[in-house]
C-alpha cells in the first residue's frame, strides 16, 4: 500500500506529464501552421510519449493500491515566433520536468519508499534522454541558421521520427 504523500506526489506529476503532453500537443500545432509538418511530427511523438509517462504512473498507483485521482491540466500556450523559440521552450521545459522528478525521488527517499525510489529510477534516466534529444535538436536547428533549404532537410529528417512501443522500450 502507498503511503499518502507519495501518492499525492505521484498524482500531481500525472498532472505534470499531461500538461507536457498538452504543450506538446499545443507546439505541434503551431509547427504545423509554420509549414514545418516534419518537426510538428516530432512533437506529436513527445505527446505519445508524455501520456505513457503519465500512464506509467497511473498503472503504477494502482498496482500499489493507491488512487489515481486527477487534476484539471492548464492551457498551454498557444504562439511561438519560430521554430528555434519552440525548442528553446522545449529545453527549458524539460528541465523543470527534470528537476520535478529529481523532487518525487526525494519524497519517495524521505518517506522510506523503496519502491517508488526504484520505480523513479526509470524516469531519471528517462528525463537525461529528454534533455539530450531537445539539446541535439536546438544544435542542428543552430546549423541550420537562416538557411531554408537546411530548414527543410532538417524537417524532413524530423519526419522520420516514430513512437516507440513502451513494451519495446523495456522500461514497461
Ligand atoms: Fe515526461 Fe518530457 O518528460
Amino acid at each position: 500500500m502507498i503511503n499518502s504523500v507519495v501518492e499525492k506526489a505521484l498524482n500531481d506529476q500525472i498532472n505534470a506529464e499531461l500538461y507536457s503532453a498538452y504543450l506538446y500537443l499545443s507546439m505541434a500545432a503551431a509547427l504545423e501552421d509554420m509549414g514545418l509538418p516534419g518537426f510538428a511530427n516530432w512533437t506529436r511523438i513527445q505527446n505519445q510519449e508524455e501520456t505513457f509517462h503519465a500512464m506509467k504512473m497511473y498503472d503504477f498507483i494502482i498496482e500499489r493500491s493507491g488512487r489515481v485521482k486527477l487534476q484539471a491540466i492548464a492551457g498551454p500556450p498557444t504562439e511561438w515566433k519560430n521554430v528555434m523559440t519552440v525548442f528553446e521552450e522545449i529545453l527549458k521545459h524539460e528541465q523543470h520536468v527534470t528537476a520535478l522528478i529529481n523532487g518525487l525521488m526525494d519524497t519517495a527517499i524521505e518517506q522510506k519508499d523503496h519502491a517508488t525510489n526504484m520505480f523513479m529510477q526509470w524516469f531519471v534516466t528517462e528525463q537525461v534522454e529528454e534533455e539530450k534529444n531537445v539539446e541535439e535538436v536546438i544544435r542542428q536547428l543552430s546549423l541550420a541558421q537562416e538557411s531554408k533549404g537546411a530548414l527543410f532537410l532538417l524537417d524532413k529528417e524530423m519526419a522520420t521520427r516514430t513512437f516507440t512501443p513502451p513494451a519495446a522500450q523495456g522500461g514497461a
